[in-house]
């Protein structure tokens, strides 16, 4: 890949496992609101800010709920997400993670993350990596998340390169159309959006060494 200067990471389920700490949560409040959640409804969740994600869980039955009720309910969710995190650690992060951190650090390129997450600060803390990226970019800075592409444009701005000089790396279809939308070049990890001409897709992060 030619003149690549950047690389936007997105963090849950690229960076960290976090995406499984976001199903449990859901379950455990879809569990006592009485409502079927699974993990194929979870992967539409990927890349979906908090409001939106409760909407998809809520289904059918959003309509019951006042604005209120569905802050509150969304704040239950976080509660429960939360009480996971605080277990995180840096030997959370994986082998293959670090060392392509590493590496690419090594290489010269610029690092950030792109995450609609509002918990990305608290999560970068527990890994150890609060000071890793060139820049970061979070949901607490945007106002649409994915797909739209807010949160990757930000994250280019920061570090000072067009999306032309970026790539972003993603595990969900929101994301890479995200990113698409955006004019960045996507690679999906794990994952691949409708079109399977539009975008590269590896297996683990370190494959990424081999690409650029
Ligand atoms: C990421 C995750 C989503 C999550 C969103 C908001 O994009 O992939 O599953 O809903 O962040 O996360 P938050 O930590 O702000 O609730
Ligand atoms: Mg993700």
């Amino acid at each position: 890949m030619k003149n690549i200067k950047a690389i936007i990471f997105d963090l849950d389920g690229v960076i960290c496992s976090t995406d499984h700490y976001h199903y449990m949560a859901w379950k455990a409040l879809a569990d006592r609101l009485g409502i079927y959640f699974d993990e194929v409804i979870n992967r539409k969740l990927r890349g979906v800010s908090r409001m939106e994600s409760l909407e998809i869980v809520l289904g059918d039955r959003a309509p019951e709920f006042s604005m209120e009720q569905k802050k509150a309910l969304a704040d239950e969710k976080n509660n429960i997400y939360k009480q996971y995190l605080n277990s995180m650690s840096p030997a959370d992060l994986s082998e293959d993670v670090l060392y392509t951190l590493e590496t690419l650090r090594k290489r010269g390129y610029l690092l950030a993350i792109g995450s609609s997450s509002k918990n990305t600060r608290q999560i970068l803390n527990q890994l150890g990596l609060e000071s890793f990226f060139d820049a970061v970019a979070d949901g607490t800075q945007i106002t649409h998340s994915k797909p739209n592409p807010e949160v990757f444009l930000l994250a280019a701005s920061l570090l000072g390169v067009s999306p032309e000089e970026a790539i972003v790396i993603e595990d969900a279809e929101s994301g890479i159309k995200a990113a698409e939308a955006g004019q960045f070049r996507a690679i999906g990890l794990r994952c691949k959006s409708n079109d399977p001409n539009s975008e590269i897709s590896i297996k683990r992060l370190s494959n990424l060494l081999d690409i650029l």
